[in-house]
């Protein structure tokens, strides 16, 4: 059964950190997200004023973030003395558990900076975890040619392209998450087997895209929440078209969000802002 469009999303523009401009769809409003996923902001620009003052020093406790970077270069830094380069085509899978402290800093003064932004949650049993963090070089993390022309780049999960399973360098999450991101030339098609039980989405960057059967319109800079169904299937327009896919398990867990903390309860989320405010983030 192949997925339709069930919900749209938009991306609406906004600014978080010190000031760096972005367009935010799941997320903007607190319900509007889609178990696990929390967030996700794209941001792009070639305008320094955008984003040189990037984002200063700020917690997170309770889910994971995931910043892919299509262009540009940010310092990330954290108070266990974790330091990455976050460069064009690389990403940083980061488990912020019982608490971080990070920074990520631009290290450019012009040029484009593109990527995004996203926020997978954690199950209640894995919020308080031992934070990690990985950066994953873009050499890393393969991409697969189609016969068609375009490519698939797998950060999450795998894609099998003609028989060939091909793994993302991210395994081992509790939501099994499938992060692809994907590059159509014109009038062409692309498909993937989801399984039924993940709960998928696609944002669309570039070019344009139709989804499902029959096909629809999908607009560019936009969650696209898919319906039920085991298989994706969508086909570019005339212009091709650039697109990262999500799909995880959702957790069917209370969700209560204060800023950077996503916690379970009310009283878990007094007690992320105590530790914070007390210090407890750095010696825990
Ligand atoms: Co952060």
């Amino acid at each position: 059964m192949i997925r339709n469009i069930q919900t749209i999303i938009p991306g609406v523009a906004t600014s978080d950190g010190a000031g760096v401009k972005l367009r935010r769809s799941l997320g903007g409003q607190q319900q509007v997200r889609l178990d696990p996923f929390l967030m996700l902001d794209e941001f792009s620009s070639n305008d320094p004023n955008d984003y040189v003052a990037g984002f200063p020093a700020h917690p997170h406790r309770g889910f994971e973030t995931v910043t892919y970077m299509l262009e540009g270069h940010m310092l990330h830094e954290d108070h266990l003395g974790n330091q990455g380069h976050l460069k064009t085509g690389g990403v940083q899978w980061m488990t912020a558990g019982r608490g971080i402290i990070h920074s990520e800093m631009p290290q450019q003064v012009s040029g484009a900076m593109r990527g995004f932004q996203l926020w997978i949650n954690l199950p209640a049993q894995e919020k308080m975890k031992t934070p990690g963090y990985q950066d994953i070089q873009a050499e890393d993390i393969p991409i697969t040619s189609l016969q068609n022309g375009g490519s698939v780049k797998v950060i999450a999960g795998s894609y099998e392209n003609q028989g060939q399973r091909v793994s993302g360098p991210i395994q081992g999450i509790t939501t099994t998450p499938l992060f692809l991101d994907v590059h159509l030339p014109p009038h062409t098609s692309f498909e993937h087997s989801i399984a039924k039980e993940l709960n998928a989405f696609i944002y669309a960057y570039e070019g344009d895209l139709e989804i499902g059967s029959p096909l629809k319109a999908a607009p560019k800079q936009s969650a696209i929440v898919l319906g039920d169904g085991d298989c994706l299937q969508v086909k570019s327009g005339s212009t091709g078209a650039q697109f990262i896919v999500l799909a995880a398990l959702p957790l069917h867990e209370p969700i209560v969000q204060y800023g950077p903390f996503v916690m379970n309860t009310r009283a878990e989320i007094e007690q992320a802002i105590d530790d914070y405010q007390n210090n407890r983030f750095v010696t825990a």
